[in-house]
């Protein structure tokens, strides 16, 4: 289907209109499934632009576009012949949003959540200190190491962290470090997509482990861990990406108990300990951990900025020379000015106030979301509010193809997630992920529902 519009877009100019979904359903005689893929495809290369509630149209072609395209690049498809990085999963799904869109797809807060002006503050002082520009120390400063080592709390000391370019870099590490090619690596079901990305990336093959309201079920993880041989379990014990889920706190030592039985690490991705919604936030697993079973990964991009690239592991034992010499190899150490940024934000007594601020923001905006979906979309099921976080997971109405509505919102000017992309295999059901920190504010996140509710009926009765 791909092919044939591409073949369709060789006869039309920049800026024309692609016949409607229905026209194109009606006249390739292919289901709405195939024609959103098709153009979410087209989409993601840049040769088509979707515009809220009018349509998909042909791309301008930039300078830039026309210079590339004289390049013959064709040797390089026969060089580059194993795809070692899954880029559907690194990527955005459907290309950049066209002006408008309300997003409501991103993995961030909102600017207006987030500490600028505490930040551009102490980036301005840290730029000016003499030793600015000089080496860190390739383990990462250990004033930000011991500020890490105590919000992380429990045993762990400041020679227990190493310091990286915020939690993307730190999974990244951890998987290279731990295990070989060709290994596997047990995954909770559904889960952060770049994160099987950076597994796979590294030779891993992710098995599924399913997830329950209470986490990761232990009787399932002994199962996997037997069936298996593997040696590696990645998690998010706290505020699940995409569900929201906590690990019930029986459920905490049963995984390490479990792990330890099997020999196997445990990855403990906390990306989101500063992202609850006010209430008490369970204790890392990594500071109760005795026998260096958890490397945790802590990030400071969610609660702070995207941009403030700063976040580390946390390990005892051998794994953690192999992470520092993975680390050594990639980039020797983490920019100084951003960890002594870093530190000083952390440090400052208004860090606490904000992480507190942020939660209740945060809250407001889950209960106000939770509601208009229920509203909007009748039959879609969330499994309980989430605690934490920035997303809802919703489970869709029989009958709707989360890969279909994604691409209608699209058209109707809201950006989601469709839910499939968080499964290893094949997904047991039709589920969105949708944010709420990312919005302008109250407002948008309603008529972001909206337009979700009109891309619903947009696709008419369903067979169910
Ligand atoms: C579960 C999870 N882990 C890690 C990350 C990495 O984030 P960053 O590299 O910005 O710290 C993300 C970002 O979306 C995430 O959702």
């Amino acid at each position: 289907m791909a092919d044939s519009l591409r073949t369709l877009l060789s006869r039309l100019s920049p800026g024309d209109r692609l016949p409607s979904s229905r026209e194109l359903i009606k006249e390739y005689r292919v289901g709405p499934a195939t024609v959103a893929r098709a153009i979410a495809a087209l989409a993601a290369e840049g040769a088509v632009v979707t515009r809220p509630g009018s349509g998909t149209y042909v791309a301008q072609r930039t300078r830039l576009h026309d210079e590339a395209a004289a390049v013959d690049t064709d040797w390089q498809t026969v060089a580059l012949t194993d795809r070692a990085v899954d880029t559907h999963l690194m990527a955005e799904p459907l290309g950049p949003s066209p002006a408008g869109t309300i997003t409501m797809d991103g993995g961030y807060v909102h600017r207006s959540l987030q500490p600028t002006r505490a930040l551009s503050a102490a980036l301005a002082r840290a730029a000016r200190r003499p030793d600015a520009w000089d080496r860190a120390p390739a383990g990462g400063l250990p004033e930000l190491r011991t500020v890490f080592a105590h919000i992380i709390g429990g045993s762990v000391a400041p020679e227990d962290v190493l310091v990286t370019a915020g939690g993307q870099s730190a999974l990244s590490i951890a998987f290279r470090a731990i295990a070989g090619p060709g290994s596997p690596v047990l995954v909770e079901s559904p889960t952060y997509p770049r994160a099987l990305a950076a597994a796979r990336a590294a030779g891993l093959r992710p098995v599924p482990v399913p997830l329950d309201a209470d986490g990761v079920r232990p009787d399932l993880l002994a199962d996997a861990f037997a069936m298996t041989g593997a040696r590696l379990l990645y998690c998010q014990p706290t505020y699940q990406n995409p569900t929201g889920t906590v690990l019930a706190p029986e459920r905490r030592s049963q995984i390490l108990d479990v792990a330890r039985a099997s020999g196997a690490f445990v990855i403990e991705d906390d990306f989101a300990r500063h992202l609850g919604h006010g209430g008490p936030v369970p204790r890392p697993l990594v500071a109760d951990d005795r026998d260096g079973t958890v490397v945790h990964v802590t990030s400071l991009t969610k609660p702070a900025a995207p941009s403030l690239r700063i976040g580390a592991l946390v390990a005892r034992g051998p794994v953690m020379e192999r992470m520092r010499a993975v680390r050594l190899v990639d980039d020797f150490f983490v920019t100084r000015p951003l960890q002594e940024a870093a530190l000083e934000v952390l440090s400052s007594p208004s860090w606490e106030r904000h992480v507190r601020s942020l939660g209740t923001a945060l809250r407001e905006r889950c209960g106000m979301l939770a509601a208009a979906i229920t509203q909007e979309i009748p039959g879609a099921a969330l499994a309980g509010l989430p605690t934490g976080g920035l997303h809802l997971w919703v489970r869709l109405p029989p009958g709707v193809d989360d890969t279909v509505l994604t691409n209608a919102a699209r058209q109707r000017g809201v950006a989601v997630s469709a839910g499939s992309r968080y499964f290893a295999t094949e997904p047991p059901a039709a589920h969105l992920r949708v944010g709420f920190a990312a919005t302008a504010d109250h407002a948008e996140l309603t008529e972001g529902a909206r337009r979700l509710g009109a891309a619903l009926a947009d696709l008419g009765p369903r067979q169910e």
